[in-house]
């Protein structure tokens, strides 16, 4: 059974619709952030702040590799995991890629005050330029589900009913 990825941008509900989608199929859920965390140890936030984004995406690299060759699983990927191509073939090639989206003005308002992301700590201009510019890359998916106006069962069950 090939597993089942998620992609988009940060807030789009990946770990949130994940662990739900999995809980229907019955299979396990893994997040590959706190993947990152339980090897090193560290959040996420902490390995940007004491290592840097490169040994984020080293780490995130390894665990993609590891957890892409494992069967029924969903895998919840951090907004910048397929922005790397190794990574995206790896789990392009286990698995079916499904793309989660919503609006940035949505996705702010999700996050809220609430935000321990390294990369939403900028401008609203520079964020606003992230987003755009991962489109593309989020576009690739198998299919791409609005999430916008959506609550998470619709969500789940849009995917299920693509699958
Ligand atoms: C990142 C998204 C984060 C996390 C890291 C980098 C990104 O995951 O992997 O902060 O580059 O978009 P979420 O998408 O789960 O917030």
């Amino acid at each position: 059974m090939r597993n089942i990825v998620l992609i988009g941008f940060m807030g789009t509900g990946k770990s949130t619709v994940g662990r739900r989608l999995a809980q229907a199929l019955a299979w396990n859920f893994v997040d590959t952030d706190a993947e990152i965390g339980e090897v090193t140890d560290l959040s996420v936030s902490e390995i940007f702040r004491r290592y840097g984004e490169t040994r984020f995406r080293s780490e995130e690299k390894i665990v993609v590799a590891r957890l892409a060759q494992e069967e029924a699983l969903v895998i919840a990927t951090g907004g910048g995991t397929v922005l790397n191509s190794s990574n995206w073939g790896i789990l392009a090639e286990h698995g079916v890629i499904v793309s989660l989206h919503a609006s940035l003005d949505v996705i702010l308002n999700r996050i809220g005050h609430k935000n321990d992301r390294p990369l939403l700590r900028s401008s609203h201009e520079e964020i606003e330029r992230l987003f755009l510019e991962r489109q593309p890359f989020y576009e690739k998916a198998d299919f791409t589900i609005d999430t916008t106006f959506r609550t998470i069962d619709e969500v789940v069950g849009e995917i299920l009913a693509h699958l």
